[in-house]
Parts: structure tokens; sequence; C-alpha cells
């Protein structure tokens, strides 16, 4: 019973660190909390402030959206015109389906076959804000999100996106300057990312959604982390909750009750703000699956016990060798004197 105990913690211990290393990034992301990349609120004037600009503003003045279509469904439109109300002077992109398709095929099409691939709508809706904000710059925003003031303050950085609660980011309002670093990392990921989950919600989410680039962002920084932060163009600072909708100075609002792209979308949203949950459960079900392999291993080797206390005659093979009675490739595999002896001690 003891041999089999260490076995099964010596594969237990090597699935683990295996699984380990692979979620490393996801663990980090926990305990990461934006803070040394977070626009301060220090840096922002007031709403109607009569303050002087005086900060160079980097990103171009675009705000692009996506939907399938021109007919923008009437829920979604207040929060549509108040950003287009609010920025008149700045170029306004709709990306419909047939736009996001003849734009890929034209610049990057090397993309297509993954961006035609795609198995559900939200995939490519997320998949063409990176390609278009590394393309032309400018400042991407999700149809249910309105404009509060304008966002000509958050134009001074090189790129930013917005920050999650409990952790991650998201990717339903983001801005970059043509051709940033970031988001030209982020559209040479997606190919690689594209895999199934099981389930689509999460093969939504780490393939192209906001768990897809919160792990990208949180990689990018620990690559970066010995440039400097004042000079390092390559620097996605980190739009935080206060300044995204909490307060009347806020730049966005959130219209409720809307839905993306069908009914499926609540469900998609709250996966995409408790993905972490979602994460946990995934290692409580992975563990739960463990233990029951074990129970299962252990109950097998409890019958080999009783079978051959019972005094039955050795089974055979198909060649004809008996079969070694308890874990047989463990003795197979040991050539040495040691486990050898081990195995011996046990067996007498
Ligand atoms: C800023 O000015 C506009 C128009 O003058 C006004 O409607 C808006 O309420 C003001 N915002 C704040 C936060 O004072
Ligand atoms: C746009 O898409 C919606 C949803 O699929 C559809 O109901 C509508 O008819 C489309 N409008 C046009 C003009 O094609």
């Amino acid at each position: 019973m003891r041999r089999s105990l260490l076995i099964f913690l010596l594969f237990s211990i090597i699935i683990l660190t295996l699984l380990l290393h692979s979620v490393s990034t996801l663990l980090s992301l926990l305990i990461e909390d934006a803070s040394a990349d977070a626009i301060h609120r220090a840096e922002i004037p007031e709403p109607n402030s009569t303050l002087l600009e005086s900060r160079p503003q980097l990103i171009p003045k675009i705000i692009h959206q996506t939907y399938i279509n021109e007919s923008i469904p009437s829920h979604w439109k207040p929060a549509q015109q108040s950003c287009i109300d609010l920025h008149p002077d700045y170029e306004y992109i709709l990306w419909t389906d047939a736009k996001s398709h003849e734009f890929i095929a034209r610049e990057y099409p090397w993309f297509l076959p993954t961006f035609v691939g795609y198995k559900h709508n939200i995939q490519r809706a997320d998949a063409i804000r990176y390609f278009v904000l590394a393309y032309y710059g400018g400042i991407y925003i999700d149809l249910d999100d309105g404009c509060m003031r304008r966002l000509d303050p958050l134009l001074s950085y090189t790129a930013w996106v917005r920050r999650t609660v409990p952790t991650g980011i998201s990717n339903d309002v983001m801005a970059s300057i043509p051709q940033h670093p970031f988001f030209l990392r982020v559209m040479e990921s997606l190919k690689g990312a594209n895999r199934s989950w099981l389930l689509p919600y999460i093969t939504i989410m780490a393939s192209t959604g906001p768990l897809f680039l919160s792990v990208i962002w949180k990689k990018w920084m620990g690559q970066h982390a010995h440039l400097d932060p004042e000079t390092w163009v390559g620097r996605v600072r980190v739009l935080m909750p206060d300044e995204y909708t909490k307060h009347p100075w806020s730049f966005f609002k959130t219209y409720k009750g809307s839905s993306w792209h069908g009914k499926d979308a609540k469900l998609i949203f709250w996966m995409g703000k408790n993905w972490i949950l979602l994460t946990a459960l995934g290692f409580l079900v992975g563990g739960v699956v463990a233990l029951a392999v074990w129970w299962l291993y252990t109950r097998l080797i409890v019958m080999g016990a009783r079978r051959r206390a019972a005094g039955g005659s050795p089974r055979l093979t198909a060649f004809g060798f008996p079969v070694v009675p308890r874990v047989p490739l463990f003795r197979r595999w040991s050539g040495t004197k040691q486990t050898y002896e081990m195995v011996a001690q046990h067996d007498a």
C-alpha cells in the first residue's frame, strides 16, 4: 500500500507541476492589481476644466465600434449616439461583419482563414477590434458603453486597456496608437490561441476575449519589467474602475439590459466578469477527478491483494507470461538493486 501511495504521489506531483507551470500566468494574474500602470485621477482634468491640456495627444481621434450590420438595435442607439455627439471632431467607424471581413482580407490575409474559421460571431467581433486598433489606432468602445465626457485626456498615452474587478483586463474599451507593439503582439497571438475549450463561453474567452487579452497583457508586463516605464513606448496604461464608470466625472456609462449578438449574451458577459471564479471552479473539478482516480486506483490494488490472498493461480497474458500483480510497470522500469529491494521487501 505504501508503494502505491508513493507512485500516486509522484504522478500527482508531476502532473501538478506541469499544470501549475501552464497556468502560472493565470495564477499571477490573480495578484496583479495593475497599480503600476494605472491612469491616476490626478492625471485627468475635471470634465469641464478650463485647464489647458499640455500633454501631447498621441492616440488618433478615431472611435471604433462593431456590429453585425448598420442597423444598431434601438437599446444601444443612445449609447452609440452619446459618444458620437460628444466627439464631432473624431472620425467614427462602425465595423460591420462585411466591412471587417473585407478589411482582414485586404490588410491581414494571413489571418483570414482563422478569422473566417471562428465558430462564434463574438470571436470575430473580439478579433477585429485588435486589428483595427493596431492598424488605425484610436479608441475602441463596445456598443453598450456610452460616453459621459470627451475622451481627449485619454489620448495622451500610447495605449490603454480597462481594468476589471477582481482581476484582469477587459477588451470592451481600449485604445492605442497605430502599430503599438502590445497590440501587434495580441494580433500575432490570436492564431495560436484559437483552440476549443469544450464550452463555447470558455472557448470565446480564452481564444479572443478578456481572458486571452489578460494573459497576454500579464506576460507582456513580465517580459518588459526591466524597461523604464517613463520612456517605454510599449507600456500599456490601465483605466481603473473609478475612471471607467463609477462617478459623475467618469468617462463611460454602461447601458444595462443590453444583449450582445443574441440571448447567450448575459451569460457571456457574466462569465467575462467572473472568469476567475470559473478558473477556480475548474481547479476544483480537476481536484475531484484526481481524488476519484486515486480512489479507483487504490480499490484496484485492494482487489488485487484480496484475489492473491484467496490463493488464485496467477493469470497469464496473451503471450503466456504470468501477470505480475501489483503495479507491474514499476517492477519493469526498476533495474536498480535498491528499488528491487524495496519491491521485494513489500512482496515478502
Ligand atoms: C459640462 O458642460 C456641459 C455643457 O456645458 C454640461 O452639460 C455638463 O453637465 C458639464 N459637466 C459637468 C460634470 O459639469
Ligand atoms: C442586421 O442584422 C440583424 C440581426 O441579424 C437583422 O435582424 C437585420 O435584418 C439586419 N439588417 C440589415 C439591413 O441587413
